[in-house]
């Protein structure tokens, strides 16, 4: 067998368990020893959550990129390691095989090189998803730079952001990229985040879709003019030894408060775990085409497109389009074409092509599919129901995976075809992971048939270390509500057989089709335009979107209300993207506030949700009398 370390029985996935628990270190390093090191860790962890501090494979030496590429490249040089489907279906696609694909990233470490990249630096990624986004990333792992990855939906200001706070040097992007028939110029958005930038010394820009696009003099190269200057040379690969616990990237995400924090993952540890929760969740045997819908500009893609499944010398699908181009039968088109094995969705895409019915399955074969799976928020039972029934044919287990950005992979999740699958619950923990439910005082539930908000008890390789530039930062939100605790802020059940079913967030972190927004960075946003006076953003059951954005504004009265509505709208677009603007606006005269001034949002939740009879005791507001005229201008 390819993965010494897969579960392939519930008997064995129960024996890992108990082991991960009972001795954690010993069971990590009998992963481990499956990877390529330079040279082995001399301890397997310390840790303590307090600071916290978490260290993996002490001492261990590697370059994840040998255990992605090169040991594939020599066992198994002709299997190819990307398929890539474009957004255009009459457009001939690409595979490269692990070997060639091993050659695309020295040659481009090289460019890097060439450009000045040393170990160490930041480098900002903002690419659609083409094969050059993967051999960016990885070229920036062989040589120790860190990358942090933007994804292409972010606006000018989010990258400029992002830039700014983990001081990157160099920027890769492309021209543009079409989504469906329409064009994105990408070029454009990264030329406004460095207007008067004094950081980035270089743009590497991909030709992609030969759109009309300025290149500024001494700052800006062309990648295939790059890469056309080593043709004839000998290349030497400049491959760097990294330590386990050296930086592998950083990737932004939102919090309940203030800007997206930069979410630090090192090497050895995220390697190790990524690679098992792959194998293991999905079940991959050699062989298999794996087709993950997701964006490389979110974790899932970092994890399950990119560095998990070449880690496992698998077969990884990258589809550049959406679901609905040129039709809402593509997913299945692409699954048909490349007899796909393994699908890995989001709830959100699910309930999109749903709304199409099942006409744009019709003719479609997709009997290769063995396994089916979806992150990103909870999967509401309709979907789950349609997902089994009309993609699996009532024949694939369906694989509920919850995990964040900040766990680097999947936490809790059925192992498909090994342990049972519940529709709506994520069922149980992997090896390695200790989940527990507190309720709001920090007390743990113990037992089962209990309901709290989820935290994990002890350290798992693939666990953020800290977040960039701000170490206290990590701590206040991830480590300190709970002491002793890592508190993942979303809420959880536990039912009587020890099964856990995601609730949703906790906190005010909005999943909108499973794009993680804060609503105090949407509300900044819109407290840009100087005709509002206070804004707030809650969250509010969505058909498709799983939630969307309800926004209460109050205005200063030297605007029209559709003045305001446009501005708001390209305010959020220009501070945040398209992705994060509110579906409704309600323009109001205050906004419900206890004695001490904070803004009610259990009140304006409930508005939005629709819930107004049910508001609870308003009467120790500090102005009760704006909820009624909330309630009787709410939009529906
Ligand atoms: C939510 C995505 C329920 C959750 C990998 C979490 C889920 C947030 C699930 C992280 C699931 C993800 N069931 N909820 N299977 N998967 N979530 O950082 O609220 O983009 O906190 O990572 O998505 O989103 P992120």
């Amino acid at each position: 067998m390819n993965y010494p370390y897969q579960l392939t029985t519930q008997a064995a996935y129960e024996e890992a368990y108990r082991k991960s628990v009972e001795n954690p270190e010993e069971f990590w390093a009998g992963v481990a020893e499956n990877f390529v090191w330079r040279k082995k860790w001399d301890k397997v962890l310390e840790w303590n959550f307090t600071e916290p501090s978490i260290k993996w494979f002490i001492g261990g030496k590697l370059n994840i990129t040998e255990s992605c590429l090169d040991q594939w490249a020599k066992k198994q040089p002709d299997t190819p390691a990307l398929i890539w489907e474009p957004n255009n279906p009459d457009d001939p696609g690409r595979t490269l095989t692990y070997k060639e694909l091993l050659e695309k990233v020295i040659e481009f470490a090289v460019v890097l090189k060439n450009n000045g990249v040393k170990k160490g630096d930041r480098v900002c990624i903002y690419m659609p998803m083409i094969p050059e986004l993967a051999i960016a990333m990885l070229a920036c792992a062989r040589i120790g730079a860190i990358h942090n990855i933007v994804f292409g939906g972010f606006s000018a200001k989010s990258i400029r952001d992002r830039i700014e706070d983990s001081k990157c040097s160099v920027v890769l992007t492309t021209d543009g990229v079409y989504r469906g028939t329409k064009p994105i110029d990408l070029k454009s958005a990264v030329d406004n985040a460095l207007i008067d930038d004094t950081l980035i010394r270089r743009v590497i820009v991909y030709k992609h879709i030969d759109s009309d696009i300025t290149m500024k003099e001494g700052r800006d190269v062309w990648w295939q003019d790059e890469v056309a200057k080593l043709q004839g040379q000998t290349l030497t690969d400049p491959i760097e030894e990294m330590d386990a616990e050296d930086m592998l990237f950083i990737l932004y995400t939102s919090g309940s408060t203030g800007k997206p924090k930069g979410v630090v993952h090192t090497t050895g540890g995220y390697m190790v775990y990524i690679t098992y929760t792959f194998v293991n969740v999905f079940q991959y045997k050699p062989g298999d085409v794996y087709f993950c819908t997701a964006d490389i500009g979110w974790v899932t893609g970092h994890s399950y497109i990119v560095y998990g499944p070449l880690a496992a010398g698998a077969t990884s699908l990258m589809f550049e389009g959406i679901p609905t181009y040129p039709d809402a039968g593509r997913f299945w088109d692409i699954v048909d074409k490349y007899k796909v094995n393994i699908l890995y969705t989001a709830p959100t895409a699910i309930r999109s092509l749903m709304a199409f019915g099942t006409e744009p399955l019709k003719g479609k074969d997709l009997g290769s599919l063995k396994v089916i799976g979806s992150v990103g928020e909870p999967i509401n039972l309709e979907a789950w129901q349609w997902y089994y029934d009309n993609v699996g044919k009532k024949n694939c287990p369906v694989v509920d995976t919850w995990w964040q950005t900040e766990n680097g992979g999947i936490l809790i999740s059925t192992l498909a075809g090994v342990t049972p699958s519940i529709p709506t619950y994520a069922t149980k923990p992997l090896p390695g992971v200790q989940p527990v439910l507190v309720d709001g005082n920090g007390k743990v539930l113990e037992g089962n048939n209990v309901a709290g908000n989820l935290c994990i008890k002890f350290p798992w390789p693939g666990m953020l270390r800290t977040t960039y530039g701000d170490h206290e930062r990590c701590r206040v939100n991830y480590f300190a509500t709970y002491p002793g605790y890592y508190f993942s802020g979303d809420g959880a059940l536990r039912d009587e057989n020890g099964n856990y079913r995601i609730t949703g967030r906790v906190d005010d972190v909005i999943n909108v089709s499973g794009h993680r927004i804060g609503t105090a960075e949407v509300e900044s946003a819109i407290n840009v335009q100087d005709s509002v006076v206070e804004s707030a953003v809650v969250g509010y059951p969505h058909d498709i979107k799983g939630q969307a954005l309800y926004a209460y504004v109050i205005l200063d009265g030297n605007i029209s209300e559709e003045d305001a509505l446009q501005k708001i709208n390209a305010a959020v677009n220009k501070e945040i993207g398209h992705f994060a603007r509110p579906d409704k606006i309600q323009f109001v005269k205050g906004l419900p506030k206890t004695r001490s001034g904070k803004i009610m949002r259990r009140i304006l939740r409930k508005i939005a949700e629709g819930e107004m009879n049910n508001l609870g005791d308003t009467t120790t507001l500090l102005n009760p009398e704006v909820v009624e005229e909330i309630k009787n201008h709410r939009v529906n």
